[in-house]
């Protein structure tokens, strides 16, 4: 069961939503007159996917995959399964990335150099939240909201094994385990 009290607050919903209008700047004058699929990684991303595709301003169409690697585990075994795939052929189409957190990029990895092979124009990553220190394979991350320091968070789609994705803020947790 969660035990909120030993939750502390990290980030506050005026800081989320602040780095998520810098980074749809970027992206909206990086992309202007060309149009977009975004490709947002279930679960943990879909409040940022959410306001950030808010913010976007140039054509884009949303498309989702679930990737496994973690199951309940806090750390990632680096084995990476397809759960979900995208429906869009994004041959001939600028795709962009959506997740919420990156730590050791494996995941991430996989589904870049999977979207890579199926012909887009480009591919992109955006982050939130990017857990630099902790990174284990190498990815080219383009549009990073937040550096972080090696914590577990929690909140704004962020899980405790399952658990606490709805909270509006995100909290690190004072005593894992
Ligand atoms: P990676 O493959 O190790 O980069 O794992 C990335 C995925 O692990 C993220 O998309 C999250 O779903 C999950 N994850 C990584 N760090 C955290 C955290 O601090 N809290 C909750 N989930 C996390
Ligand atoms: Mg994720």
């Amino acid at each position: 069961m969660l035990d909120e009290k030993n939750f502390t607050k990290y980030l506050s919903r005026h800081e989320i939503d602040a780095a998520v209008q810098t980074l749809a700047g970027q992206i909206n004058r990086d992309y202007e007159g060309q149009e977009l699929v975004l490709v947002g990684v279930l679960k943990g991303a879909v409040l940022f996917m959410a306001d950030l595709l808010r913010h976007i301003k140039v054509p884009t169409e949303i498309e989702f995959v679930r990737l496994s690697s973690y199951g309940k585990a806090r750390t990632s075994s680096g084995t990476v399964t397809i759960l979900k795939d995208i429906q869009a052929d994004v041959r001939n189409k600028h795709v962009l990335i959506v997740e919420e957190i990156i730590d050791s990029g494996r995941t991430l990895k996989f589904l870049y150099e999977r979207l890579k092979s199926a012909g887009p124009i480009s591919v992109e990553i955006v982050t939130l939240l990017d857990k630099a220190s902790k990174r284990v394979v190498d990815v080219p991350v383009k549009y990073i909201g937040r550096p972080i320091e090696d914590q577990f968070l929690v909140g704004y789609g962020l899980d405790l094994e399952e658990y606490s994705r709805n909270l509006p803020d995100i909290y690190y947790l004072k005593y894992p385990n």
